[in-house]
This record gives structure tokens, C-alpha cells and sequence, in this order.
């Protein structure tokens, strides 16, 4: 169908009077009685939009707390030089037609213009959701979610857009990607996707997101979206260190626990830009999605491009709120690994006790040694592989994934029947063994890269630059995808292997285009749902160089990452906070290094640093037990047993933040069992200091009026929900910096 749309130099809008809403089955998505107002609601939020009659193009009207009607075009006459659509609220902004602001879509079309004029033709409502072809996605039955899809066309280049909305009621989240299918004659290429776009009004906001490098990442940026864009992106063809694939929109007073925020966040792993734009009128644009750097992608005639998902929360709860619902909704609705409701097995990590320098019996004697602690999973780390050229330091071997034979002359079979011949301290269970493979690249010394120089990302003749000596495989080759899934099912049809750690340690520099980016992610998931769909009863955990990866897109597939290579106590509780504004602890992956940290050089106590690392799902220990204390070894086990009894809580339980490192010398969270039922306390200690004496440590997600039994291990005492989160715990600390303690509470 051509629908005319007509162009207004001057926008007089009017006040439509308020809508009566039809509502589908689940009463989630309603739509005006004009058939051209759309809603989305749960009992605490709802977004809000509608098609202007003049335009046909969509107008942004609301997302934030539950409204009953919906009240479009509310935004009346707004005077200056401009089109009807330079002072609109927009909902999937274009460029080229007046609009001066960051578009969320930008087509470049075959004879090279870059205008595009999409008008509402339609909409669906399905219960569910569908997947997204090849991208990870949040998922859900019509008990759990509805989706709503917009269609546009554009009559001058004959492309459709599908817009997907889809509301999760039970957490005040809404998700949005987009479809866009040439339906013309000659190939286009989509410049600019950003999945995520509204036009907030005029209010004063405060924009929170998470920036940071290597062995720092996940720190907290909190300042206020003046005029004109600002943002952040990562163009370091992944999510990155450098930035964190997630945003936050908050009012001004808005704290930890109340006020009013929107979160975003990007279900991806490559490039990304957030742009956040304050215009003329004090309107707030918010883009979320892919990099325009790294995209120019070919759609050619009947094919389609899907833009990857945006999940967005609505909290009053403060920024502690936006966060539960992130993490309730990813752990039910985005992972899809058998092991995210798990108790994870206490593990102990080979890489910073013995680096690269050890052999099948050093490995087996650091198992044994690690059973004796009580660790059920013993993980060998790099430097297993390579027979040309053995990987005996970080510059060999990648790409070529059989055992060393000097280190292990039997192959991986015998190695892993001896480990898994241990049993763990006073137990009957056997040790499992874990592996690090980084499948994703290739070592300039390596039998793969002498065979296929061809594979490796690079641009014509450019110099190939490698990044800890190695080189990126482009996996948008399906030659490359199906040799990453062969080596791994090679790997694991070798022997029991139980854990597989992931790794990916340098960015993406020369691509041959920027479609590259992309069509390497799209490839690199290809390869990881294959494996991980054949391979469920195998624990795989994400890395890239520590946290570089930690994103939603991931998350889908395994069910926890390596948070970061900084190990040193303090800085882990920075990082884990930070971390802990979009994703679950319960998928953070935390050890216990030896000290002097090899990284800061900090020296805290053990039991600091187990406390810290038992705030997340997957506990662990990276060091080499023979440099251990007596004292030290007789306390690991006490500290593994603690670790494991809380642990079925931290995995499953909803996460407050209590106080921030970056805002208190008492650092505080904690977790509670859904049904309130039981909870675990952590509280730090950084610096031991006279005055000012240390806050009431309120608690919060406690039933006010249950009592609950509150324990160190050592003491209990009974007080109710309601005296420890309105009076709350005056702890009393030891003179000394880093110290810690962990309290659980149970009902009775
Ligand atoms: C990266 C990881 C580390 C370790 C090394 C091995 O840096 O983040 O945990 O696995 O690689 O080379």
C-alpha cells in the first residue's frame, strides 16, 4: 500500500483527548480506539507511543510509571524553523527529512542518498516473543511476555521496518529491536541501527554508565545529560573494557534504594554507541545499539537486517530496583544454561599459581592440592596446547588446540582420568577437570595461522597489527565457525571435561569492512549456541582479558563470565558493585589470589578476599596452595564451607546494595531468597578509622514481620525484619583495614 505523507513546515500540534485502550488477552498491549496509540503496560510501568496523523510517523509519548489512558501529542505547538519532524518526540527517528538530531536508523540507498521517510502501515500483537534469527535474545511464553509489532514502510525506496516491542510485566521491562527487509530492486546498506530510541521531555536527568580498561573495569560514571549529545561507544569490535554495553537515565535525587530510573541495556557483544542527546526544547533522545563505525551493512533486495535487542527497566525503587529487575530478568529469561540456578562448584584456577611452567604432574599435584582445600573443580589454564609451536608463552600456538605432548605425552585423556581419580577433601566426590581455550584466535606461530593466513581478520594489505602477539579469526567465515565447533567437540569427545573457560584477550583492529564487526559477531554466535546447545552438561564461563566481555549478549549463552583480571581485594569490590548495576552477581565469576596481588601489589587478609569473592556465583582460588601458610591452609576448607552454604542465596536470591565503596568506607550488600526466608550480609571494612563512627547498617528485602535468626557461624541472635531494616545493625569493627563480615539470617 502508498500512503501519501504529507510534510508540514510548521507543527501545530493539538491535545487528543485521552484515549479509551483495547487490550489484548493478557492486558499488556493496548491500542487506542483510533487504532493509533499503543501501550504497554504492567501494573508499575507503561510506554507509550502513537502514530501522528499528519506524518504517519510514530511520536514517543511516555515510558516511566503506570498511567491509566494514554495521552498523545501532548507536546502542543512548538515554534521555530523546522518540519514536522524536527520538534517532535520521536519514537524510530530517520535522518534526512528535518530532524537535526542523532537518528536511531540511517539507510544509505543504491543511487546514495541517505534519506529515509518510514510511515505506519500496521500491527500485530502475538503472545510470547520470537526469537532474533541469529542474535541472543530474552525469551518467554505468553505467560511471561506480549510483543508488539509497528510496521513502517518507506514508499521511496520500498523498505519495510518491523519494529518488535515486547513487555515482561513481572519485571517493568520492555525490550525493542527492529527488522528492516529491502523489499526494492538494488541493494541498500543500513549506516546507523540504534534498537533503542525515545525522545524523554524536558527533565532534568542524571546519566549513569559504566566505563573502565583492563584490570579496572565496571567503575561507576554519574553526571548530568546537559545540551547536546553525549555518549559513549566501544569501536574495539567488542563490548569492551572501555565501556560497558549499559546505561542508566535517573533523576537527579534519585539514590540506591528511591527515585525514579530507566536502565538500558545492549543484548550484544560487538561494537556499540549509546548517544544521549539534549535538544532546544530540553528533550532527551536515548539511542542504544549498534556502532555506525563498525556497521555499513548490505541488505540486497528480499533480504532483511535484525538489529539486536535493547532491554530496558523501569524502577522506583532507585538504581538497587533497576537492578533486581535486570537480574531476575536475565537469569529467568536470558540465560538459557542449565547451570543458572546452580550451586557452583568451589573451584581453584592453575593460571596465577603456575603461569604458563607446568607439566601433567605439576597440574595433577596442584589438583590434589586444591581437592585438599575442598575445591570440586580444578581448572587448567593456558598453556596446555600446541605441538609445532607449544605454548609456552603468550605468543604461541593459538589456533592449534591438541595437548602439548612434552607436557602431556598421553594426550588429555589420562590426564583427566587422574584428576578425576581425587577425591575432595572428606568427600566422595571426585575432582572435575576445567579448560581454558581462547577459540576466537590465532598465534603468527601456530599451525593454523601457516595454513590459513587467510582466516585471520585484516584489511587488503594493511600490516596485520597483533595485540598480545596474536591476531583475531574472522568468524563471519563459515570455514572458521565450523573449525572453532570441531575443535572444541574434539577437545571435549577427548575426555570428561566438565568446565570450559572462554577466553578472548585483544580487540578487532583491521576488519576488511566495517560490515565486519558484525558479521563476526553474528558468526561467534553461530559457533557458541552449536556447542553450547550440544553441550549443556558442560559449566562454560566467559572471559576476555577479565571483564571485557561481560554483557548481555553472552550472558544468554553460558551462565557466568570472569569479572576481571584484577584479583587484589579492594579493587574487586569496586568492579563487583559496578559490574552488579545491569548483570546478576550470581553470573560473576571471582577468586582468591595470592597476596602481595599480583596486580596492585596490595596485600589484604584472606578472609577479606574470600568474602569478596563469595559474593558472586562461581567462587574460586588462583594461587598455588604450596606457597600458603599452615594457618592459611587450615582456613581455606572453613572458608569453602561458609562459600557453599551461601551460596545457593547469592545465586538465587535478589541483590541490595547497601553502601558503595565509591561512597563509604562500610561497603555493604546483600542477598534475599525470594520468599524472604533467608538472607546473607556482607560488610567491608576498607580503612580502620576512629571517626566518624560507621553508619546503622539498614538492611532491605527482609519481611518486616518475620523473625529471623541472625548468624556469624560463631553467635546468633533473633531480631525481625522490621528492627534490622529500620533500625538496622551497628556493627562493631576491628581496628584494622580490610576486614569483613558476613552474617545469615533465616526465618523461623
Ligand atoms: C586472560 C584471562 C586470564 C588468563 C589469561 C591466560 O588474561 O583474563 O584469566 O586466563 O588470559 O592467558
Amino acid at each position: 500500500m502508498r500512503i501519501q505523507t504529507p510534510l508540514a513546515t510548521n507543527v501545530v500540534g493539538s491535545l487528543f483527548p485521552l484515549l479509551a485502550l483495547c487490550q489484548d488477552n493478557a492486558n499488556w498491549i493496548s491500542v487506542g480506539d483510533d487504532g493509533r496509540s499503543f501501550s504497554l503496560s504492567s501494573s508499575n510501568v507503561s510506554y507509550q507511543f502513537h502514530v501522528d496523523p499528519l506524518t504517519l510517523d510514530l511520536i514517543h509519548d511516555h515510558w516511566g510509571a503506570y498511567a491509566a489512558e494514554t495521552v498523545p501529542d501532548f507536546n502542543g505547538v512548538v515554534s521555530g524553523w523546522g518540519t514536522a519532524y524536527t520538534y517532535r518526540r520521536r519514537e524510530f527517528p530517520d535522518l534526512g527529512r528535518g530532524d537535526f538530531r542523532v537518528p536511531a536508523i540511517h539507510i544509505q540507498h543504491s543511487d546514495g542518498d541517505t534519506v529515509s521517510a518510514f510511515s505506519y502501515t500496521g500491527y500485530d500483537i502475538n503472545p510470547g516473543k520470537p526469537s532474533l534469527p541469529g542474535l541472543p535474545a530474552t525469551y518467554g511464553s505468553e505467560g511471561d511476555v506480549s510483543t508488539l509489532i509497528i510496521h513502517l514502510y518507506d514508499n521511496y525506496s520500498d523498505i519495510s521496518a518491523d519494529l518488535y516491542y515486547s513487555i515482561f510485566p513481572r519485571y517493568n521491562a520492555v525490550t525493542r529491536s527492529f527488522r528492516i527487509t529491502n523489499n526494492g530492486s538494488r541493494d541498500v546498506t543500513v549506516l546507523r541501527a540504534s534498537s533503542w530510541s525515545i525522545d524523554m521531555p524536558n527533565e532534568e536527568l542524571e546519566m549513569i554508565d559504566l566505563y573502565g580498561d583492563w584490570a579496572a573495569e565496571a567503575r561507576i560514571n554519574r553526571r548530568s545529560v546537559t545540551y547536546g549529545e553525549q555518549g559513549f561507544r566501544s569501536s574495539a569490535g567488542y563490548s569492551s573494557h572501555f565501556h560497558n554495553p549499559f546505561l542508566a537515565l535517573a533523576s537527579p535525587s534519585t539514590t540506591e534504594s528511591f527515585g525514579p530510573v530507566t536502565g538500558y541495556s545492549l543484548v550484544y557483544t560487538g561494537s556499540f554507541s549509546a548517544d544521549v542527546e539534549r535538544w532546544s526544547t530540553g528533550w532527551v533522545r536515548v539511542l542504544l545499539g549498534l556502532n555506525p563505525l563498525h556497521l555499513s551493512w548490505p541488505v540486497a533486495p528480499g533480504e532483511v537486517f535484525t538489529s539486536p535487542e535493547v532491554v530496558s527497566v523501569y524502577s522506583e525503587q532507585g538504581l538497587g530496583g533497576m537492578s533486581r529487575s535486570f537480574h531476575s530478568l536475565y537469569r529467568n529469561h536470558l540465560s538459557r544454561s542449565n547451570y543458572t540456578f546452580e550451586t557452583r562448584p568451589p573451584l581453584l584456577n592453575s593460571w596465577e599459581g603456575l603461569g604458563f611452567d607446568f607439566n601433567q604432574s605439576s597440574m595433577v599435584k596442584l589438583a590434589k592440592e586444591a581437592a585438599d582445600l575442598g575445591c570440586s573443580l580444578f581448572v587448567n589454564d593456558d598453556g596446555w596446547f600446541g605441538t609445532d609451536y607449544p605454548r609456552n608463552n603468550d605468543s604461541l600456538g593459538l589456533g592449534d588446540w591438541t595437548p602439548d605432548p612434552a607436557k602431556f605425552p598421553d594426550g588429555l585423556g589420562p590426564y583427566v582420568e587422574q584428576v578425576d581419580n581425587i577425591l575432595v577433601q572428606n568427600t566422595s566426590e571426585h575432582v572435575k577437570l576445567g579448560l581454558w581455550v581462547e577459540p576466537e584466535m590465532v598465534s603468527p606461530d601456530s599451525d593454523l595461522y601457516k595454513r590459513h593466513p587467510e582466516w585471520c581478520m585484516h584489511a587488503g594489505n594493511h600490516n596485520r597489527t597483533l595485540q598480545r602477539n596474536q591476531l583475531v579469526l574472522n568468524l563471519g567465515l563459515q570455514e572458521v565457525q565450523d573449525y572453532i565447533i570441531t575443535v572444541i567437540e574434539s577437545i571435549l569427545d577427548s575426555a570428561p571435561i566438565k568446565y570450559i573457560k572462554w577466553d578472548n584477550n585483544r580487540g578487532i583492529h583491521e576488519m576488511s569492512s566495517p560490515s565486519a564487526n558484525h558479521a563476526n559477531m553474528l558468526g561467534l554466535y553461530r559457533v557458541i549456541d552449536n556447542l553450547t546447545t550440544a553441550h549443556p552438561e558442560v559449566l562454560w564461563e566467559g572471559c576476555a582479558s577479565g571483564g571485557a566481555r561481560f554483557d548481555a549478549g553472552l550472558l544468554h549463552y553460558w551462565p557466568q563470565s570472569w569479572t576481571s583480571d584484577d584479583t587484589d581485594g579492594l579493587e574487586r569490590l569496586y568492579i563487583q558493585f559496578g559490574t552488579s548495576y545491569p548483570y546478576p552477581p550470581s553470573a560473576m565469576g571471582c577468586h582468591v589470589s595470592a597476596v602481595p596481588n599480583h596486580q596492585t601489589g596490595r596485600t589484604t587478609p584472606l578472609a577479606f578476599r574470600a568474602a569478596v569473592a563469595s559474593m558472586c556465583g562461581s567462587f574460586g582460588f588462583e594461587l598455588d596452595p604450596s606457597t600458603l601458610t599452615q594457618e592459611e591452609l587450615d582456613t581455606i576448607p572453613k572458608l569453602i564451607s561458609t562459600q557453599q552454604r551461601i551460596n545457593p542465596t547469592v545465586i538465587n536470591g535478589d541483590f541490595y546494595r547497601l553502601a558503595l565503596p565509591d561512597q563509604s568506607n562500610w561497603p555493604a550488600a546483600m542477598f534475599v531468597s525470594p520468599e524472604h526466608d533467608s538472607a546473607v550480609l556482607f560488610a567491608f571494612q576498607i580503612r580502620s578509622a576512629l571517626k566518624p563512627l560507621p553508619p546503622p547498617l539498614k538492611l532491605q528485602g527482609l519481611d518486616p514481620d518475620a523473625k529471623y535468626t541472625v548468624s556469624n557461624g560463631t553467635w546468633e541472635q533473633n531480631w525481625s525484619g522490621s528492627t534490622l531494616m529500620n533500625i538496622g545493625l551497628s556493627l562493631s569493627w576491628p581496628t584494622s583495614d580490610y576486614e569483613s563480615i558476613i552474617l545469615t539470617f533465616d526465618r523461623h
